[in-house]
């Protein structure tokens, strides 16, 4: 069973259904159980809580574990969590969890299999310059489409974030638009393709160090870039379209063997 949004017209993960893609392409590609063995202490923002399937993953995952572990998740609306919570039993996977999503919904925090799992209400495009959470070394990144939710999507929003990221971090989204790893490259992201799912024969990981990433972008992607005519960086209020000279050359600056000095 899927949720879906009438307000803006979206599934949430269409499909192969929630837990597959909660656990495929937020979870597994942000390699979570692992970075939090290698350092000892994991901070995890989940950008648009929703009906919690990508916080389930990460509570399946990491509960139990030595390690410290918060998970912040973001929204400006409990009402999906409120109704998954309320039919736990035909959702199925809320269920092991359903106490634990009831209190964090009453109270904001709740620790659930030994994470200490947060809920930061409001507008995230307004927390972020000033974030409520300590810096993440994951995002996974679920606010519905840019067409859907394009001030989620904009350069100048992804810039915001990327100067708060103080840790190594991972960003893993649904999409695979040129235009979005297009946007992300130039808000200061190394950019990869990411895992396919669902209807997607692939989606894109983001990481402020190209080592987190399985599988960056590499120079061949800026002939994609060149030729696609809707490469345009997301930037508010701009319309779709071919990348111009000046954001093609700063793009390709990012990439060793481009031709373009770094
Ligand atoms: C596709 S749903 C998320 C599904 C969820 N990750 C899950 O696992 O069930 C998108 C969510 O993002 C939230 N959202 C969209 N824009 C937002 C914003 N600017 N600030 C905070 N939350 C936002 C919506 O309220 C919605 O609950």
């Amino acid at each position: 069973m899927s949720l879906r949004s009438l307000l803006h017209g979206e599934t949430f993960h269409p499909v192969v259904g929630p837990m597959a893609e909660a656990r495929e392409l937020h979870v597994g590609q942000s390699r979570l159980v692992e970075r939090a063995r290698e350092t000892g202490r994991l901070v995890v923002w989940d950008v648009g809580l929703g009906a919690a399937a990508n916080a389930v993953a990460v509570l399946e995952s990491l509960a139990g574990t030595e390690c410290r572990v918060e998970l912040h998740s973001f929204d400006h609306s409990l009402a999906p969590l409120e109704f998954a919570v309320q039919n736990a039993d035909a959702l199925g996977y809320l269920v092991p969890w359903r106490d634990s999503a009831a209190e964090l919904v009453a109270g904001g925090r709740v620790v659930a299999g030994g994470v200490e799992w947060f809920f930061h209400p409001g507008d995230f495009r307004a927390q972020v310059a000033s974030p409520p959470a300590p810096a993440p070394h994951a995002i996974l990144y679920d606010p519905y489409s840019p067409a859907a939710n394009p001030g989620m999507w904009s350069l100048e929003h992804f810039t915001r974030l990327r100067a708060v990221l103080s840790e190594p971090c991972t960003l893993t989204s649904y999409s695979r638009s040129t235009a979005v790893r297009v946007t992300l490259a130039l808000a200061g992201f190394h950019v990869g393709q990411g895992t396919a799912t669902g209807e997607k024969d692939q989606t894109t990981v983001a990481a402020t160090d190209r080592k987190l990433l399985a599988a960056p972008l590499g120079v061949e992607w800026l002939g994609r870039v060149r030729r696609s005519t809707r490469a345009t960086p997301l930037r508010d209020n701009a319309q779709p379209g071919p990348i111009s000279d000046a954001d093609f050359t700063a793009l390709a600056a990012q990439f060793p063997g481009s031709g373009v000095a770094q």
